[in-house]
This record gives C-alpha cells, sequence and structure tokens, in this order.
C-alpha cells in the first residue's frame, strides 16, 4: 500500500504553495469578494448589554433610509428550525447550540440582535446605528474567578485516576502546589469572517463562506432553514482561521435569513470588532500539585483545570490529559471543571487544550527543575515515557529524545548556567528557558476523487480546506506522489461542499486524514489505468497485476521490463477520463497504541531590568511529526505557531468589563499580536521520525504542535533572566517590574 518515495518522489520536496501565485496576484478570491449584480449588502447590529431580553426594536428610522432593504430582527426572520438538534455541527460543544434571532432573549454581549440590508455596506451600517432598541437589562455574570465554587465537571472523558496521590504527595521530599491564570484570546485571522449568499433563480443557495469545513456549513444551512439538497457551499481560500472556522459562524445563518426574505443575493462581512463577538480561547485557572523526590524523580501530580463557558453550551477541550501522558507517574489525578458564565461559548484555538494545559504543566516542570536544583532539559529526561501510562499503551513512534538533543544542541543549551540572573547583555538580563510539546496524531474519515483527464492532467479533489496551512500544495504532492507525474501536471481542488465528503480542516488531522484518501483514490485510478491498458490487443500489460506496474515519470510500467512502458496520457486518449473515487478511515492496528507529534522549544529571552520589556531573541524547535510532506510549508506551520505562542506568553489578552459584561479592547489597536519588531531568530528543526502505524504516509501533522509549550519556555526563559516567577498570563511588563 505505501508509496515510497524515491529520488525523485514529490514527498519531501519544499515545494513553492501551488496557489502562491494566484494569492500574490489578487486572483484568489475571498467569502467576501465575491460580486453580482445587485449583491445587498447586511450590517450586523449586536447587543449592548450582556443578559436580559430586548423588549421592543424600533426600525422606522434605519427602514426609512434610502436604499435599505430590510431590517430583519427576531420578529421578523424568516422560520427556523425548532429542535435543538437542527443547530448542531461537527464542531459543537454540549449543549443546546445559539440559535441565530431566535426570540428575545440576550446571552452575551456582542449577540447579533438585529440585520439591516442596504444597497451597499456603509449604507447597511449607518442604518444600523438609528435602530432603537430598549433592553430589559440583568447583571450580567462574567468573571470566571468570582464563580469558581459554581464550577461542575467538564462532560467528556479524562483518563482514570492512578495510585494513591494524596499519599505520594503527602511523602514526597519536593512538593510544589502551583496556580496559573490565562486569559481569553480571540482568533484574529487577517480575513474576518463573511458569507456571500448567491440567490439563484430557482431559489438553489450557492453560498461562499469562510469556513475550515464547507460541507459542515452546507448541512448546518439545510437543516436550519429546512433546505435539504438545496445549499452548495463553497471557500476556496481562507485568509487564516486557527479554528475560528470551525463552526458555522452567525453571519453565514443571518446572511441567508435575509437571501430568503427578499429572494436576493446577499452579503454580510463581521467587522473586526464583530470578530470578537463569539469563540474564542477561554479563560483558565489551572492548578498543578507535583510530588517528587529529591533528585526529581516524579512521584505524584494532580492538575485541574478550570475554564469558563457559556450558560447554553459547555465547551470541552483536551487541557489536562497531556499531565498524566507526557512524563513517567506512578500517581496521578487529573480534574477538569466549567464555569458558565454570560459569555459567548469558547471555540477550538490553535492546539485547543494542549496549549493551555502545557502552559501550565511545563512551567511547573521548569519550577521543579529548580527546587530540584538540576537543569530543566535533564528533569524531563529523568522522568521521560516509553510509554502513554494515561491507557497503558506504546507510542506507534516517539522521537522526542531526539527533539531535545538536537534543540539543545542547535540553541546552545549545554552552555547554560544554573543559577536565574547570571547572564547579562549591557542593560538587559538574559534568560534561556525550554518546554516540551505534544499534540495527538488524529486521522478521521475522509475521502477523494481522482481524474486522470484526456490531456494527461490529474485533478484530485476533496471537499477539505485550506486555512493558509498548504493543503493545496501537500495534496498536489502527494497525488503526484501517487501517480508517478510531475506536480506540474497535478491539479488540487478543495473547498466545494460539491467535492468528495472530507472532515474539518482542523486538528492537524488533514494530511493524514485527506491526504490518506487522495493516495487510495489514485491507488484505485491506477488500477483503472492498468484495466484500460489490459483491453487493448497484444498489451504487454495483459498478464499482470497493479503489483507488476510501477507509475513514474507519467507513464506505467513493467517492474520486471521497464522498457516496457505506455505513457498514461495515451491510456486516456482512447478511453476518455478515467476517475476513482476513494475513502479512507483509522486503520484498526492504530488501535494499539497512542499517536502523538512532540517537540522540543528552547528560548532566549532579554529584558530590560529598567523598564521590564520583553524580547525574545531566539527560538529553536525541534518536531517529531512523522515524514513531512513539505518541509517549507510545514516550517511555515511551526514558526506560525512560535510566534503565536510567543504572543501567548506576553500579549494576547481579551479584556473583559465584567460591570458591563463587555470586552474592552476588542479591536487590534488594543488587542496586542506580535508584530515584526517583537520576533528574532525562529528556527526549525524536524527530526526523522519513521511511523507506520499512523497511516499510509507515516505523517503526523503539524497544524499544532508549533504553539504547544513556547509559552512555558517563554515564562521559564524570564524566571532564569529575572529569578522572578510569573503565572499569569501574557507577562506584560507591570507583572515584572
Ligand atoms: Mo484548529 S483549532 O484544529 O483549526
Amino acid at each position: 500500500m505505501n508509496t515510497l518515495p524515491s529520488a525523485t518522489s514529490p514527498l519531501g520536496q519544499p515545494l513553492d504553495r501551488v496557489d502562491g501565485p494566484l494569492k500574490v496576484t489578487g486572483r484568489a478570491r475571498y467569502a467576501g469578494e465575491f460580486q453580482e449584480p445587485g449583491l445587498l449588502h447586511g450590517s450586523v447590529v449586536t447587543s449592548r448589554i450582556a443578559r436580559g431580553r430586548i423588549l421592543a426594536i424600533d426600525s422606522r428610522a434605519a427602514e426609512a433610509v434610502p436604499g435599505v432593504r430590510l431590517v430583519l430582527t427576531h420578529e421578523n426572520r424568516p422560520p427556523l428550525a425548532g429542535y435543538d438538534k437542527a443547530y448542531e455541527d461537527q464542531d459543537s460543544a454540549e449543549g443546546r447550540a445559539y440559535r441565530p434571532l431566535f426570540n428575545d432573549r440576550i446571552l452575551w454581549s456582542g449577540q447579533p440582535v438585529a440585520l439591516v440590508v442596504a444597497d451597499d455596506p456603509e449604507l447597511a451600517r449607518y442604518a444600523g446605528s438609528l435602530l432603537q432598541i430598549r433592553y430589559a437589562e440583568e447583571a450580567p455574570d462574567t468573571d470566571l474567578m468570582a464563580g469558581l465554587e459554581r464550577a461542575h465537571a467538564a462532560p467528556g472523558e479524562l483518563p482514570e485516576p492512578r495510585g494513591d496521590v494524596d499519599g505520594a504527595l503527602r511523602g514526597a521530599v519536593l512538593r510544589l502546589d502551583l496556580d496559573y491564570l490565562s486569559p481569553v484570546e480571540h482568533h484574529n485571522p487577517l480575513e474576518p469572517h463573511a458569507s456571500t449568499v448567491h440567490y439563484l433563480p430557482d431559489g438553489r443557495l450557492e453560498i461562499h463562506d469562510k469556513t475550515q469545513g464547507v460541507q459542515n456549513c452546507q448541512q448546518y444551512v439545510e437543516k436550519v432553514f429546512g433546505l435539504e439538497g438545496r445549499v452548495r457551499v463553497l471557500s476556496p481560500f481562507v485568509g487564516g482561521a486557527f479554528g475560528s472556522g470551525l463552526r458555522p459562524q452567525y453571519q453565514l445563518p443571518l446572511a441567508v435569513m435575509a437571501a430568503l426574505r427578499l429572494g436576493r443575493s446577499v452579503r454580510v462581512a463581521l467587522t473586526r470588532q464583530q470578530m470578537f463577538t463569539f469563540g474564542y480561547r477561554p479563560r483558565t485557572l489551572q492548578r498543578i500539585s507535583l510530588g517528587a523526590a529529591a533528585d526529581g524523580q516524579l512521584q505524584a501530580l494532580t492538575h485541574q483545570a478550570i475554564g469558563q463557558t457559556s450558560r447554553f453550551e459547555d465547551f470541552t477541550e483536551h487541557v489536562v490529559k497531556w499531565s498524566g501522558m507526557l512524563y513517567q507517574c506512578p500517581n496521578v489525578r487529573l480534574d477538569y471543571r466549567l464555569v458558565p458564565l454570560d459569555v459567548f461559548t469558547p471555540l477550538d484555538m490553535r492546539a485547543p487544550g494542549a496549549a493551555l494545559g502545557l502552559y501550565a504543566l511545563e512551567c511547573a516542570m521548569d519550577e521543579l527543575a529548580c527546587a530540584a536544583g538540576i537543569d530543566p532539559l535533564q528533569l524531563r529526561l529523568k522522568n521521560y515515557a516509553e510509554r502513554d501510562q494515561n491507557e497503558d499503551k506504546p507510542f506507534s513512534s516517539k522521537a522526542l529524545r531526539e527533539c531535545y538533543a538536537q534543540g539543545a544542541e542547535r540553541f546552545g543549551w549545554s552552555r547554560r548556567p544554573p543559577q536565574p540572573r547570571s547572564l547579562r547583555e549591557g542593560d538587559r538580563l538574559v534568560g534561556w528557558g525550554m518546554a516540551t510539546g505534544i499534540w495527538e496524531a488524529l486521522q478521521m474519515p475522509a475521502s477523494a476523487k481522482a481524474c486522470l483527464e484526456p490531456d494527461g492532467r490529474l485533478v484530485v479533489g476533496s471537499a477539505t480546506a485550506d486555512i493558509g496551512t498548504g493543503t493545496y500544495t501537500v495534496m498536489t504532492q502527494i497525488a503526484a506522489a501517487a501517480m508517478g507525474l510531475p506536480v506540474d501536471r497535478v491539479e488540487f481542488r478543495l473547498g466545494d461542499s460539491r467535492l468528495s465528503r472530507a472532515p474539518l480542516e482542523g486538528g492537524s488531522a488533514t494530511v493524514s486524514s485527506v491526504g490518506t484518501a487522495v493516495q487510495r483514490a489514485c491507488e484505485a485510478l491506477r488500477q483503472r489505468l492498468l484495466d484500460v491498458a489490459q483491453q487493448s490487443p497484444a498489451s504487454p500489460f495483459s498478464a499482470v497485476g497493479l503489483e507488476d506496474v510501477e507509475f513514474i515519470d507519467g507513464r506505467m510500467r513493467l517492474k520486471d521490463a521497464p522498457h516496457t512502458s505506455v505513457e498514461l496520457a495515451q491510456i486516456v486518449q482512447v478511453s476518455g477520463a478515467l476517475e476513482a473515487e476513494a475513502s479512507a478511515r483509522a486503520d484498526g492496528k492504530r488501535k494499539a497504541y497512542a499517536l502523538a507529534t512532540h517537540s522540543a522549544v528552547f528560548v532566549e529571552v532579554k529584558v530590560d531590568e529598567a523598564l521590564g520589556t520583553v524580547e525574545v531573541s531566539r527560538v529553536v524547535s525541534a518536531i517529531a511529526a512523522g515524514r513531512i510532506v513539505n518541509p517549507k510549508t510545514a516550517t511555515s506551520q511551526i514558526v506560525g505557531g512560535v510566534v503565536w505562542g510567543i504572543g501567548m506568553a506576553l500579549h494576547e489578552e481579551t479584556l473583559i468589563d465584567h460591570h458591563l459584561g463587555r470586552y474592552m479592547n476588542h479591536n487590534l489597536a488594543e488587542y496586542h499580536v506580535p508584530v515584526n519588531a517583537d520576533i528574532g531568530e525562529i528556527e526549525v528543526i524536524f527530526v526523522e521520525e519513521r511511523d507506520e502505524i499512523v497511516n499510509d504516509l507515516g505523517s503526523k501533522g503539524v497544524g499544532e504542535i508549533g504553539i504547544v509549550g513556547v509559552a512555558a519556555a517563554v515564562a521559564s526563559a524570564i524566571h532564569h533572566a529575572t529569578g522572578k516567577r510569573v503565572r499569569e498570563l501574557p507577562i506584560t511588563l507591570d507583572k515584572l517590574l
């Protein structure tokens, strides 16, 4: 089954992005850029209160503005499904999904309460400002820390406790009890969410939406509006998403409502402020207790995470499970709780759960290294887990030792003086910190179709997405390798709900899921090509099977007689286009193993003692993720993750006014993300890791692992520089001075 890479195989090559020319020339069009004569524009009006009811909406002034076509509210919206199930999607949290414009209830500040539709977007926005909305306001409750006693167990499974945790903690020579805090963070992709709904003459809808899953959005619209079989969703280009496009966002149903009511095509694009009115990374309190022998050997570990959620859904992610699998430890107890607040439901954000959990765990490990008086890297090696103790399984592969060794070597870790405040450069204190990262190697069911056109071009399609990750490029490489064609003869199509079924693009699972399906579809197509070739009279292939032929340089040839070959293009010139569709799902052999990517990240910071400013001058991130299909796009994934990890450590925080229950810094001026000047040298190493269990390709995915552990490494480097522990993100200068 495996397509082994040869010297000329496109697999493993640093191919430039195949969609690059379209993007840099502006020909790649995004959801809010599709035009149509007579297209109408909707502007969303959001609630200024966080909890209560709408008493009345007076829209007369807005409706009187020339060019305004509709003011849509809960009072005049089209019919919507009445059952909760209809509003669920592939990334739903447990509970009752929000129903847009369903009734007069206000559940969070920023909830959409009306859509004003006009001939142009500025007019719609202006008219929206004329709405007179009266509310019955109730005091909101938005503070996680004030609601801790209301925390309930998060739904979903946690690893069973093991050993005698309390006894081991009591008996430990070294004992640490530590609390870590992390704030709300919002996704801020360059492209805000937008939907353009084309109302076709026969009443069907063709929707350009910003999403990580076209079929997820298609099913959502069909169910909510009772439009089975009448909706197509397209999303060929996405300007970043990071998880924000995993669920259908409210601009989609609002645009559909307006299109249905008016029988016209409508676009709704969110403003940057409105990007702060839906999912986000939840604020958390994490409590970790470590018990260890004097030499740092772990004896007991507890990790409790308490996160915020909405009143209507219990959002869960894997925050604490990593703490039971990353290090060898006989006595472990994990706990995960949620506090419902008057806020919207959190949402997966890059490395959901792991980015938070590993921040706390890896900071605590650094504190343990200090307490035991041993090097932080040595502490990790001393407690290295050869098996996943959560599930008592071996790893399918785990090249984490190599990550530690190669990362440390490249960084120069062995020259690190153990004492904090012992490195200086001019006015600045210099510190070195490190951390481990882990993410699961998922595989979801997926399918793909491969078609060899009469001109010899291979067109492969699957309804996945490319959110900037490089899906177009790596799928082109996988298909080219599987068919023995040069990459410039291969075209990959995605982002269309009519294509073969694909999962959401998320969880770092696209190469493993869709890539495997692409490879299988090409294998099925090879069989079809052989079948056709065998039909021609006196075919040299008549008596052979697929195992006797190979596909190289656009030709099919006999393995035993390489000079006996036929050009693939020649076969389809005779037969016409040939196509094959195939599906792939996780192989049963995976069940006996733990499957995960790992990383070791090393960070240098320079801290100005007088000003408290922190510069991350150098990062080395060593990654073990199985086979890397494209080292160029994969490196970009890791660099992006590291940049975000630096933002998580030092910059990002959505601040809420708990009196109003409302985010205050909902713009890119006051919500800080790292800019170029904040980023120093970032070096990425992919260590070799062969894995024959994880999937046919041996690839584990690289989308999330880059961010995991980075914030802990930065925090630990700051401690090494300054001697100060800051256990609350982001580490801003006020906390350092
Ligand atoms: Mo990612 S948070 O799985 O889009």
